[in-house]
């Protein structure tokens, strides 16, 4: 395949380009200002990986209650780690993870579910295929204490999204790319959580699928309430939905500003937006 050499950045280049970025990310004041008067999340000074291996090297994150906020950056930067480690799934080697004043650094995954109001959505999130799309939702609510909790929870999930309901009874396999996704992000909302973690929403779903899945967070967003912080690699959709974005390099916060600001900003464009 013949490309135009001259208009492509290669990953070295953007890496390259991008820790120039980095040498000067945004105080905590800026963030602050970002969040506004009403901060629900608040990531201090974070070092997380696995292992032994550091990722994350001091993150600092803000986020109002009801806002969203989008994550960018190269390949590897430690965007999802940022989630992992919010959620639980990685190694914390310092820094504090506050979620409504409340300390949550070394909560396991199951107990932000279940008692911190927080869900992490899709990336290795993926739907049971021979379950039906009904038993699906059933089992995001495999914490609950009884079982009819989570089928009360299925029932108002397929009032809201009529297309689920009129798929209750069929195995999840023969969903469509979007549906299916559908299914992942209202899994998640059987037990009701006030934030939700969504790492690559549009990743491996067709044009008109992405657009409906931005719809639905968008919804969620504006109607319910909810709290987002999302990862996405498609960053010009990302920041067109979010309040934030945060450009993270190598494990840094490089720039942080509204997502329209980072969308016009011509190294943001240039480094992440193609062009
Ligand atoms: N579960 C894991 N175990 C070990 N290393 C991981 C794991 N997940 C990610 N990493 C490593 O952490 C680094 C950052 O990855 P990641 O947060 O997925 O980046 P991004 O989402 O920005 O592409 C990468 O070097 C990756 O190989
Ligand atoms: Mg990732």
């Amino acid at each position: 395949m013949k490309q135009d050499t001259d208009n492509i950045l290669s990953v070295d280049d953007v890496a390259r380009e991008a820790s120039h970025l980095a040498r000067q990310g945004p105080s905590r004041d800026d963030l602050a200002r970002l969040a506004g008067a009403n901060p629900v999340l608040d990531i201090n000074g974070l070092y997380a990986g696995y292992g032994k291996m550091k990722i994350l090297h001091g993150v600092d994150l803000q986020l109002g209650a009801g806002q969203s906020l989008c994550l960018i950056g190269p390949n590897g930067a430690g965007k999802s780690t940022v989630l992992h480690s919010i959620y639980g799934f990685t190694r914390i080697f310092g820094g504090r993870i506050n979620l409504a004043g409340r300390d949550i650094t070394n909560l396991p995954p199951n107990a932000k579910l279940r008692d911190a109001g927080v869900a992490y959505i899709l990336q290795d999130n993926s739907v049971f295929p021979d379950m039906t799309v009904e038993e699906n939702l059933w089992m995001g609510g495999y914490l609950m204490k009884h079982p009819d909790q989570a089928k009360e929870a299925a029932e108002r999930i397929f009032t809201k999204y009529p297309r689920l309901a009129q798929r209750r009874g069929r195995p999840a396999k023969v969903l469509s790319g979007g549906e299916r996704r559908l299914l992942e992000i209202s899994r998640a909302l059987v037990m009701s959580p006030e934030v939700l973690l969504v790492d690559e929403p549009s990743i491996g779903l067709e044009p008109r699928f992405i657009d409906m899945v931005f719809e639905i967070l968008t919804d969620l967003q504006k109607s319910d309430g909810k709290t987002i912080v999302m990862v996405e690699q498609n960053a010009k959709k990302g920041l067109q939905f979010a309040d934030l974005g945060y450009v993270l390099v190598a494990g840094q916060l490089a720039m942080a500003a509204s997502g329209d600001e980072l969308l016009d900003h011509p190294d943001v464009g240039r480094l992440f937006l193609g062009g």
